[in-house]
């Protein structure tokens, strides 16, 4: 089922998220759904505060726009290495529609995380995927872009979004 994404400065998008004590019907579902309302927006990640639930997953697919689909999903997701190589690009976000920031993240991060069937996995993450990953792990955590700039281009870009 596709669900309405909340969209900035909607307090839920600056709430810290609970874990998923557990994996149930209602979490599959919602997995499911982020997915379907993903590919709906169309985006290549998105984390269940965006749909307005307190919880700690997140989905992504950094390759269905350019062809096939990978879909990916993110239960209880923890960053466990950080690269000290920094890599700044232009990021978007689809609670903040039509708006654009340059964002300095991690070159590459391990991701620790349960999956939907219950196995814990881990991976080193780099380039896009690494990129997108931290941008949907700080919805967990309650940031979006605007909290990863600095202040003065924080202002101009709030501005700019509320026009
Ligand atoms: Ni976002």
């Amino acid at each position: 089922m596709i669900r309405a994404i909340v969209l900035w400065p909607d307090p839920v998008l600056s709430e810290v998220c609970a874990p998923v004590a557990q994996i149930d019907a209602a979490t599959r579902t919602l997995c499911d759904d982020l997915l379907e309302t993903m590919y709906d927006a169309p985006g290549r990640g998105l984390a269940a505060p965006q749909v307005g639930v307190l919880q700690r997953v997140f989905v992504m697919d950094t390759t269905w726009k350019d062809g096939e689909r990978t879909p990916r999903v993110f239960i209880n997701p923890e960053i466990t290495d950080r690269s000290e190589t920094l890599v700044i690009g232009s990021e978007g976000c689809l609670s903040i529609p039509g708006l654009a920031a340059d964002v300095e993240r991690a070159e590459a991060i391990t991701l620790r995380w349960t999956a939907p069937d219950g196995r814990i996995l881990v991976e080193r993450l780099t380039g896009f995927d690494a990129v997108c990953a931290q941008h949907e792990f700080d919805h967990l955590e309650g940031l979006v872009i605007f909290d990863r700039v600095a202040p003065e281009l924080r202002s101009a870009l709030q501005a700019e979004y509320s026009q």
